[in-house]
């Protein structure tokens, strides 16, 4: 094995840094755009849980991924949860395209049906179930990948008590939505000075955060949501933080484009991915095009300019689901505007 000196060595390490947004453009040139519906209800045959969008797939999605999959009539997910479901420290958004069911969030009940999305807290425990006589098919997105690169990936899972980090410390700490368990607010208060009210302010954080989550909006009900004109066209904010989600990292819009009609042309330094849920389109990345359908996927790539466009003869509706929370709170959120819609 050849045996590189420490100057050869370091050297490397500095031009790895060096070279890394110039080799991740390529990268990004060329990922996958376009997942079909056709393809993905194979497969949803074969196996009721099937990834799309998945860096452990060869995407270059690094903070998001997506799934399809299938509850099947009067089950639970199709994975035998029966008292607390799972939980983790990735941020999940859940979008019913059909059938009917509930949901047990933080002891809570939510009745869903198509059309529906839920935004899940982090870190509390939730199981899926379908009340229905028909298959639920619905499409997940988690910020897996980002909480994974970030060594804080915790999924605790009432089927593996084996592989629990936290629940098993005790009963206060299974019932907690913060990794590691709660304590009190006032627990960091001593010293009266500044430095002492900044350090209790850091011990008292989490607890906060606990709070707002709980007071978190977790369902959206498809006929609640307001479309209003922008420059990219018509568009509803479905999960933000500035409308009562307690969101960090990940956001969803719902887009609207009338038949025949275009949206702006936008670029961001966020990860998107897009589901069809209505109507059918082409999209214009960079310099490429995709003819899409309903329920295809769009995974758009990290600062490539895009614009839809309307090739039906029905309303298009685009979700779409966005890392943009978890890059503002990076301090690198950048949307650049072109083309504005031509309906609005
Ligand atoms: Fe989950
Ligand atoms: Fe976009």
């Amino acid at each position: 094995m050849e045996v590189k000196s420490t100057k050869e060595l370091h050297s490397e390490l500095t031009m790895h840094s060096v070279r890394f947004a110039k080799d991740e453009q390529g990268r990004r040139k060329g990922q996958d755009v376009l997942f079909k519906w056709s393809e993905i209800e194979k497969k949803l045959g074969e196996h009721k849980h099937i990834y799309v969008v998945d860096a452990r797939l060869g995407s270059n999605n690094h903070t998001h991924r997506l799934w399809y999959d299938v509850i099947p009539p009067h089950t639970e997910e199709g994975q035998d949860w029966r008292t607390l479901g799972h939980r983790h420290t990735v941020e999940a958004i859940i979008y019913f395209l059909k059938g009917h069911g509930h949901s047990i969030i933080d002891g809570e009940r939510y009745d869903w049906g198509p059309g529906d999305l839920l935004s899940v807290p982090m870190f509390s425990w939730h199981r899926h179930i379908n009340d229905g006589d028909e298959p639920v098919l619905r499409i997940a997105s988690t910020t897996g990948p980002l909480s994974l690169a970030l060594g804080q990936a915790v999924y605790e899972d009432e089927r593996f008590p084996e592989f629990w980090i936290y629940a098993q410390e005790g009963e206060e700490a299974r019932k907690t939505l913060i990794p590691g368990g709660g304590g009190k607010i006032e627990n960091g208060e001593a010293g009266g000075n500044r430095t002492a009210e900044m350090y209790a302010e850091q011990v008292a954080f989490a607890m906060h955060e606990e709070q707002l989550r709980r007071k978190s909006k977790v369902l959206v009900k498809q006929k609640d949501l307001v479309f209003e004109p922008t420059a990219m066209g018509k568009l509803a904010y479905v999960v933000d933080p500035r409308i009562g989600c307690h969101s960090k990292a990940l956001g969803v819009v719902m887009a609207e484009i009338p038949a025949g009609k275009r949206s702006g042309a936008h670029r961001h330094l966020y990860d998107e991915i897009d589901l069809i849920v209505g109507g059918k389109g082409k999209i214009i990345v960079e310099d490429k095009e995709y003819d899409f359908d309903t329920l295809d996927v769009l995974s758009i790539p990290v600062f490539q300019w895009h614009q839809y466009f309307n090739t039906g003869s029905e309303p298009l509706r685009i979700l779409g689901i966005n890392t943009r929370l978890a890059m503002d709170n990076l301090g690198l959120s950048l949307t650049h505007q072109g083309e504005h819609a031509d309906h609005v």
